[in-house]
């Protein structure tokens, strides 16, 4: 009986992938990995250094010389991301971020320098990895793909309610226009697009809880363990 040691989980912005994603890593003891954090590192570092992105050479090669960590905070839970060993979480949800990240995500040496840390990561094993092309690209052999669906409305909603509770300004319009922008954009790249695997599960995720998307997983798994 083989465990399911590499766990997949891909969907379009604010679907719930992160929520969920480290509920199910929890449950299985197993490491918890966002890699839309690596996209949001390079595009940060490129905007430091350069102002823009629009200059594919220098962000790829800013990304190809980028030293970037990632560790989980004992006493949070959350994943702190640094770069050049200073922390930034603050900064990588920034509306500047936001709104160049999709840019940066599309540049083939971006991915391909992101990819390959990926994929390491994922052949070390007990992971659950989340993002747009993990079940596609990253970890094309993982033993359980996801794919979460939500309506557009639906995420901007979940979004505005996290910035919120987060005591940041948030505009429900401006957020359901930065959602469908961004969901265009990844899904109509060339290179890697947001798309769900040939075998991937797909889950909707409207009018659930995460602990029900997860028990919802859960199932999966223990079909996954006793086929
Ligand atoms: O999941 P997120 O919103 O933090 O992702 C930020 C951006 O990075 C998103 O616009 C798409 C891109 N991304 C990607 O292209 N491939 C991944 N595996 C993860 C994220």
């Amino acid at each position: 009986m083989k465990k399911p040691s590499q766990i997949a989980i891909d969907g379009p912005a604010a679907s719930g992938k992160t929520t969920v994603g480290k509920l199910l890593a929890d449950r299985l003891g197993f490491l918890f990995f966002d890699t839309g954090v690596m996209y949001r590192l390079a595009t940060l570092h490129a905007l430091k250094k350069l102002g823009q992105v629009d200059d594919e050479a220098a962000v790829t090669a800013l990304t190809r010389e980028m030293d970037i960590s990632l560790r989980t905070n004992e006493q949070t839970g959350e994943t702190e991301a640094l770069l050049f060993g200073q922390l930034v979480n603050g900064q990588l949800h920034s509306p500047e971020v936001d709104k160049q990240v999709s840019v940066v995500a599309a540049y083939s040496g971006v991915r391909a320098a992101l990819t390959e840390q990926q994929r390491r990561i994922g052949l070390l094993g007990d992971v659950v990895m989340v993002g747009r092309d993990i079940g596609t690209v990253v970890m094309p052999d993982a033993a359980l793909k996801f794919f979460l669906l939500a309506s557009p409305e639906e995420r901007a909603r979940r979004r505005s309610q996290e910035n919120q509770a987060k005591g940041i300004d948030s505009d429900y319009v401006e957020i359901l226009r930065d959602i469908l922008r961004r969901d265009e954009l990844d899904s109509t790249r060339t290179i890697a697009p947001l798309r769900p695997a040939e075998d991937a599960i797909l889950i909707d995720t409207d009018q659930k809880a995460p602990e029900a998307v997860v028990a919802e997983m859960f199932s999966h798994i223990t079909q996954a363990l006793t086929a």
